[in-house]
C-alpha cells in the first residue's frame, strides 16, 4: 500500500512540488521561502520556536505533505538545552562495547523524538587514518570491523523497534564514502582512493549499516579521481542502491550540489549541477535552495526527465510513509520532554564514561589511594581541567554551531575533572586548582578577510604563548600536593568540519606547563581531554600515568576522578593508534605490507600507543590458544579458545582481541585485521577460558579485479591484548575450498 500511496501522490504533484520534496533547507534561513515558495520537503537545524511555524506552513500547502525534520544529534541531542550529551563517537569507541553505544543512541533518539526530530545525521562511519583530519573525533576510530560493529549498534539504538516507533529516529550512515581519506587530512579535498581501495576498507562499515536497516545515508564532500562524490553514479547508484539494495534516502552534505558549480567547478551552472546530482542518485539536496530552479530548468531543457526526479521523490515519500508522518507528523511532545536529561540518563552516561577511559601508562602511582590518617592533597591543573566544553567536544550545543543556544548545556549538568575531584575527595582532603596555560584562540586570518572569489576566509587558530605567572601558580599547587592531575588536550576550534590541523602537538602553553609540573617531582597524572590523539612531549612520557579520555561527555570528569582514585577499574582500549610525530601519518595498524624501504630513516614507524592498547590496575596474562581445527573450509567457522589469567590484586574487564593474517595474498594486503573481540571479567587470582569464532568468509581480501574473496591457503590467528605482536599468541590455520 505504501507504493500505491506514493504513486497516487506522484500523480498529483507538480514538477515544482516534486523538486521541493528533494530539498532540505536550513530552518534558520527564510522559512516562508523554503516551505511556501520552494515546497521544501525537509528542514534541518530548526529550533523550538521555528518548528511549529514550519509544520503549520507545510500543513497549509496544497497536498499537506508532512515535513521531515532533521538534525545533528551526533553524541546526544546537542541542539537541545539540558539534553543528555554523551562522549564523542571516538570516546564511546574506547569502550569497545556495542551495547553501551546502542543504549546511548537509544537515549539520544528518545530525546530527539520528544522534541519533534525525525532524523539524526549519525553515525559517522568514516575511517580515521590521518589524525590531522578535523573529524577524527566524530568517528569510531581506524578499524573497519570495530566501526561496523559499533555503527550497526548505533543504528539499532536510533531506529529502535522500527521507524514507526515514536521513540525512534532515522539514523544516517555518513559520509559515504572515503571522506576521511583526503589529501593532507584536509577536509573535503581530493581523496586518493580507487574503487578497489574503497571496497577493501571504506565501504564495509556502510554495507554493514545498510544490512542493519539504516534508513538514510549522507554523502561526503570530497572528490575521488576527478569525480565529486555528488556526481559519483557508480558509488551512489550502482553500489549503494543496486548492489546493496538500499531503498532508503540518500542525502547530500551541505550545499554539495552548489559546490560543484562554485567550488569544485565541474558544472557551469546550477541546472547542470542538478542534472549531475540527480543522475548520480542523490535523493535529498541539502541547503542548495537554487536546486529548486536548477532542476526545473534542467527538465525544461530536456537534460533530465520528470521521471528521473520521480525516482528521488519516491524515496522521500517512502521514508515519510515508513515513519507514519502522514498519520502523525510527530510534533514535539511536552510530556516526553520532561525525561530529557533525567538523572537516570545522567547515571547511564556516567557508566558509559567509566567504560570509555583508557589508561595508557602507569608507573604504579594509580590507583591513588588515600593515605591513612590524612586526606590527600590533589592539584588539578590545566586548561581542560575545568572547561565544560572540553568535556563535551564538538557538536555539543555550545560549540558555536547552535546560535540559538548561546549558553550551551547547563553548567550544572557537566562534571569537569575539577568537579569530579571536588565531589569525591572527602572533607579531610584538599583539591586545589590552577589553570596553568591557555591553549589558544581564533584570530582573523592574516592573509585577509576573503578569498579571491570573495568568499569569507575562516579565522585561524593561533596558539597561546606559555604564561610564566600561570605556570608558577600551577607549580606551587603541585608542590603543595601529593598528586598533580594535569588535564591537557585541545579545543573545539581544533576539531570538526573545516578544522583539520597541520600539527598534532599539544598547543599553546601546555608543554611548558607539563614540563614544569613534572619537574616538581610530585607524582603527575596526565589526563588527555581532546578530540583526537595528540603527539605527546617527553615530559608526558616521564609522568607517572597517562589517561586518555577524548571528549568523555557530561559525566566524564566524575569518571576520571573515580579512575584516578581507584573507585573503578580502567577498561577502555584504543580504537585508534597514536603517533609519536605528525610526520608518521598515517600510522593505523592495518597497513598494507610494504617492501624494505617502507620506513623513515629518522623516526621509527612504531606507534606511540597502538590500536587495541589499554592498561588495567592488575596483571593479565594470555595462555593456551587452541584451535578446534587447524583446517577449515571456505564456508566453515574457525573456533578457538584462550585462557586469560589475572595474577594481580584487582579485578579487570579485559577485551580479548582476535586478528587474522592471510600469509600469502594475490594482491598486497594488510598484515593483520581485527576479526573478533569479546569482553571478559577476570577476578584477582582467577583464570577465564574465552571461546570465540571467526567465519572463514570473514577472512577475505579484495583481489586485483576488485572482488572480495577468501583465498585458500595458510593464515595466522593472533589473539591477545592488543594489535601489538608482543601482546599476541599466534597459531597457524588453513582455509581450503568450500565443503
Ligand atoms: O551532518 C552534517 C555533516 O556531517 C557535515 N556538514 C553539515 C551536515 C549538517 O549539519
Amino acid at each position: 500500500p505504501i507504493e500505491e500511496r506514493i504513486d497516487d501522490l506522484l500523480g498529483r504533484l507538480t514538477l515544482a512540488e516534486k523538486v521541493g520534496q528533494m530539498l532540505m533547507l536550513d530552518a534558520r534561513e527564510d522559512l516562508e521561502d523554503a516551505i511556501v515558495a520552494r515546497h521544501a520537503g525537509s528542514i534541518l537545524h530548526t529550533s523550538p520556536e521555528l518548528l511549529p511555524v514550519a509544520h503549520r506552513m507545510a500543513a497549509e500547502q496544497r497536498l499537506a505533505i508532512p515535513l521531515l525534520v532533521a538534525d545533528d544529534g551526533i553524541h546526544g541531542h546537542s541542539f537541545w538545552p539540558g539534553a543528555t550529551i554523551f562522549g564523542t563517537q571516538l570516546a564511546l569507541a574506547c569502550s569497545w562495547d556495542a551495547s553501551l553505544v546502542e543504549e546511548s543512541a537509544r537515549i539520544t533518539a528518545s530525546e530527539m523524538a520528544a522534541t519533534g526530530m525525525h532524523w539524526t545525521f549519525s553515525p559517522v562511519l568514516c575511517i580515521s587514518r590521518d589524525l590531522r583530519w578535523g573529524r577524527v573525533n566524530e568517528t569510531f576510530g581506524e578499524d573497519p570491523y570495530l566501526l561496523s560493529v559499533l555503527g550497526e549498534a548505533m543504528v539499532r539504538g536510533y531506529q529502535g523497534d522500527g521507524l514507526t516507533d515514536p521513540e525512534a529516529v532515522l539514523a544516517c550512515a555518513k559520509h559515504f564514502a572515503g571522506y576521511s581519506e583526503t589529501q593532507g587530512g584536509r577536509d573535503a579535498s581530493e581523496a586518493d582512493l580507487t574503487p578497489r581501495k574503497l571496497r577493501s576498507w571504506f565501504l564495509p562499515p556502510f554495507e554493514a549499516a545498510v544490512r542493519g536497516g539504516v534508513g538514510t545515508v549522507m554523502i561526503g564532500y570530497q572528490s575521488m579521481d576527478g569525480v565529486p562524490i555528488t556526481a559519483n553514479r557508480w558509488l551512489l547508484n550502482d553500489v549503494l542502491k543496486d548492489e546493496w539494495g538500499f531503498d532508503g534516502l540518500l542525502v547530500t552534505d551541505w550545499d554539495n550540489v552548489g559546490r560543484m558549480v562554485w567550488e569544485q567547478q565541474i558544472c557551469a551552472d546550477i541546472a547542470e549541477a542538478a542534472v549531475v546530482a540527480v543522475r548520480a542518485g542523490n535523493d535529498v539536496v541539502m541547503t542548495t535552495p537554487s536546486f529548486f530552479e536548477g532542476a526545473q530548468e534542467a527538465v525544461s531543457r530536456g537534460l533530465i526527465t520528470e521521471a528521473d526526479i520521480d525516482e528521488a521523490v519516491r524515496r522521500v515519500l517512502r521514508t515519510k510513509f515508513r515513519l507514519g508522518l502522514f498519520e502523525d507528523p510527530r510534533h514535539p511532545d511536552l510530556a516526553r520532554q520532561r525525561a530529557i536529561g533525567s538523572s537516570e540518563r545522567a547515571e547511564l552516561n556516567l557508566q558509559i564514561a567509566r567504560r570509555s577511559l583508557v589508561l595508557l601508562r602507569n608507573d604504579g602511582t594509580l590507583p591513588f589511594t588515600q593515605e591513612a590518617g590524612g586526606g590527600p592533597r590533589i592539584a588539578v591543573i590545566g586548561p581542560n581541567a575545568d572547561d565544560p566544553q572540553a568535556m563535551l567536544g564538538d557538536w555539543a550545543g555550545n560549540s558555536g554551531q547552535v546560535p540559538w543556544l548561546p549558553d550551551g548545556q547547563p553548567r550544572e549538568m557537566i562534571d569537569t575533572v575539577l568537579d569530579g575531584f571536588r565531589q569525591l575527595v572527602g572533607s579531610d582532603g584538599q583539591v586545589s586548582y590552577a589553570l596553568g596555560a591557555e591553549i589558544g584562540e581564533l584570530h582573523p586570518d592574516p592573509a585577509g578577510g576573503t578569498f579571491a572569489d570573495g568568499q569569507p576566509r575562516p579565522p585561524l587558530f593561533v596558539a597561546a604563548e606559555p604564561d610564566a605567572a600561570l605556570i608558577a601558580e600551577a607549580v606551587a599547587a603541585a608542590q603543595a600536593s601529593e598528586l598533580a592531575v594535569v588535564v591537557l588536550g585541545d579545543t573545539v576550534a581544533l576539531n570538526g568540519e573545516t578544522c583539520s590541523t597541520a600539527t598534532l602537538d599539544l598547543q599553546g602553553g601546555q608543554v611548558a606547563l607539563l614540563d614544569a609540573v613534572v619537574a616538581t617531582g610530585t607524582p603527575t597524572v596526565v589526563v588527555l581531554v581532546q578530540g583526537k590523539p595528540s603527539t605527546l612531549p617527553a615530559s608526558a612520557l616521564q609522568a607517572s600515568a597517562i589517561i586518555e579520555a577524548f571528549n568523555p561527555g557530561m559525566r566524564g570528569g566524575r569518571a576520571i576522578a573515580e579512575l584516578v582514585l581507584g573507585l573503578i577499574e580502567p577498561s577502555g582500549r584504543l580504537p585508534i593508534s597514536f603517533a609519536r610525530h605528525v610526520g608518521q601519518q598515517p600510522i593505523y595498524y592495518n597497513q598494507i605490507r610494504g617492501q624494505h624501504g617502507d620506513r623513515y630513516a629518522d623516526l621509527t614507524q612504531d606507534p606511540l600507543f597502538a590500536f587495541g592498547e589499554g592498561l588495567s590496575y592488575t596483571e593479565l596474562g594470555y595462555a593456551e590458544l587452541k584451535l578446534e581445527s587447524e583446517a577449515i573450509t571456505a564456508d566453515g567457522l574457525l573456533r578457538f579458545g584462550v585462557t586469560v589469567s589475572n595474577t594481580g590484586a584487582r579485578p579487570a574487564l579485559e577485551t580479548v582481541q582476535a586478528y587474522v593474517s592471510d600469509l600469502v595474498t594475490s594482491a598486497t594486503w594488510a598484515d593483520q585485521e581485527l576479526k573478533a573481540f569479546t569482553q571478559v571479567e577476570v577476578a584477582p587470582g582467577a583464570s577465564v577460558r574465552v571461546e570465540l569464532e571467526i567465519p572463514a568468509a570473514a577472512c577475505t581480501i579484495v583481489n586485483a579485479r576488485g572482488e572480495r574473496a577468501v583465498e585458500s591457503g595458510d593464515f595466522e590467528l593472533r589473539v591477545g591484548h592488543s594489535s601489538r605482536r608482543a601482546d599476541q599468541l599466534v597459531r597457524r590455520f588453513r582455509i581450503g575450498a568450500p565443503a
